[in-house]
């Protein structure tokens, strides 16, 4: 006889190859805590519904929790012919309790019981991403606070084009992962609907109390369509988009620290601690971590575009197919978590090289906007304005020199406009106090970011 829970209706045990094809235990036993806790919320309906006895419910939770501690303690035997999770939890608690555990799947299907477990999983993941999320907008602030002042080049194109603060390109990528921060919360609102009680597909005959389970389980809603409930993955589709976008900033972070820490642009230094040498050159010092996150990106999507592929066109309900929902998620919240807690090392450790950002600044013409600007202050048009100014950095450039460098009466020459205050004019710090419009790089719209920051991080830990 096969030790298979549903093996009544077969007469040959399964194939060993086929067994290990569809089993899902190898990865879904990261599920086991969650399985247990709506197992025991499951019985404890069951007693209160009248189908099963209240000492029958006991003896079920009392063997639920022994199963717990042995899995904790890495005291617990998975076997590959159970399948799965379920199953296997199942399996022992009847070896345990005897036949008390044969009543707790009633009323209930592995199909409602796997998107209980899942929910309850991706609920309990969104807030531990959502924390490191906090952890690395923290440490940016706290850099951004640490190194107000100092002044960098701003970029399009990758070419140097108007002086900002250093702090304000940190900020940036806060806002980025505020963004990110709120796309989890919703991911863990699709996640936070309760499915059990939809059976196999469609509902049950039992009287059983779906509101007891979703309270006793936290959850703010119930599947009103048992259909929908045994199909639905939108969450976990919610999830891998949501941790797409989050790599993509990630991506682009990497990306500039990266650039930053090459000897042509030299604006940062990583710790020795999160760097890495080369086994041939013995001069290299290798920022593998911002790499390897932007490498890691790539995974994710695949398992977002994996996961849509999947999903596209599956009739309903349950099918299979379905069990291919779990590893490449597991996959991206490992991923996603890991790269979140690196960053925020990397961020709080990297140290900032503001005279060489300072230099970058100064040898090029980011200021030349503010050139222009001067002269439409003085009443110039601005398109006239651009072509003096347009004229005067090509003068310069054939000279070798910069702005800085022209005395006023070489300006004069260029327009009768020119007085004695243009050189505070394009001073770098001048430029960039200059841009004091709402979400500009001025220090004090870069402070105000910063305290808009805190407030919103305070609210949200
Ligand atoms: N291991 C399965 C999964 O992850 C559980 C549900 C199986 N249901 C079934 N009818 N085969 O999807």
């Amino acid at each position: 006889m096969s030790e298979k829970l549903w093996g009544g209706r077969f007469e040959k045990s399964t194939d060993e190859m086929i067994n290990e094809f569809q089993a899902s235990i190898n990865f879904d036993r990261r599920m086991y805590r969650e399985d247990i806790q709506g197992s025991i919320a499951h019985a404890k309906m069951l007693a209160r519904c009248e189908i099963i006895s209240a000492d029958d419910a006991e003896k079920i939770i009392a063997g639920l929790k022994k199963i717990l501690a042995q899995i904790d303690a890495g005291n617990f035997e998975f076997k590959v012919e159970l399948e799965d999770i379920h199953m296997n939890i199942e399996k022992a608690l009847t070896d345990e309790i005897g036949e008390a555990g044969g009543r707790l799947h009633t009323a209930r299907s592995r199909n409602d019981q796997v998107a209980l477990d899942t929910h309850l999983y991706v609920r309990r993941q969104v807030r531990e991403v959502q924390e490191l999320i906090l952890a690395l907008q923290k440490s940016l602030v706290d850099s951004a606070k640490k190194n107000l002042g100092v002044i960098m080049p701003g970029y399009t194109h990758l070419q140097r084009a108007q002086p900002i603060l250093f702090s304000h390109h940190l900020m940036a990528y806060f806002e980025m992962l505020q963004r990110d921060f709120e796309r989890f919360c919703g991911a863990y609102d699709r996640a936070n609907i309760m499915p059990l009680g939809a059976g196999a597909l469609a509902g049950t005959t039992f009287p059983i109390d779906r509101k007891f389970v979703a309270d006793e389980l936290k959850f703010d809603a119930i599947y009103l369509n048992s259909l929908d409930a045994v199909s639905d993955r939108d969450y976990i589709l919610e999830f891998l988009a949501a941790a797409s976008i989050l790599m993509i900033h990630l991506s682009r972070l990497s990306e500039e620290i990266i650039l930053w820490c090459s000897r042509e642009f030299n604006f940062v230094e990583l710790d020795d601690a999160h760097c890495t040498g080369s086994s041939m050159m013995p001069q290299k010092k290798n920022p593998d971590v911002p790499e390897l996150v932007r490498g890691k990106a790539g995974r994710v999507f695949g398992h977002l575009t994996a996961m849509l592929t999947t999903v596209k066109a599956l009739p309903l309900a349950y099918n299979k197919d379905l069990q291919e929902d779990k590893e490449g998620l597991f996959d991206a919240i490992d991923t996603v978590k890991f790269s979140l807690a690196v960053f925020a090392q990397i961020i709080a450790g990297m140290k900032i090289k503001s005279e060489n950002m300072r230099r970058a600044v100064e040898e090029d013409f980011s200021n030349a906007t503010d050139l222009a600007d001067y002269l439409v202050k003085k009443n110039l048009p601005f398109r006239q304005a651009h072509e003096v100014s347009g004229k005067i950095v090509h003068h310069c450039i054939e000279r070798g020199i910069y702005l800085k460098d022209l005395t006023l009466d070489e300006f004069k020459t260029f327009s009768e406009k020119f007085d004695a205050d243009i050189f505070s004019a394009i001073n770098p710090e001048t430029c960039v106090n200059a841009r004091n419009s709402l979400g500009g790089t001025s220090i004090k719209q870069v402070e105000f970011q910063i305290s808009e920051a805190c407030d919103w991080l305070s609210m949200n830990s």
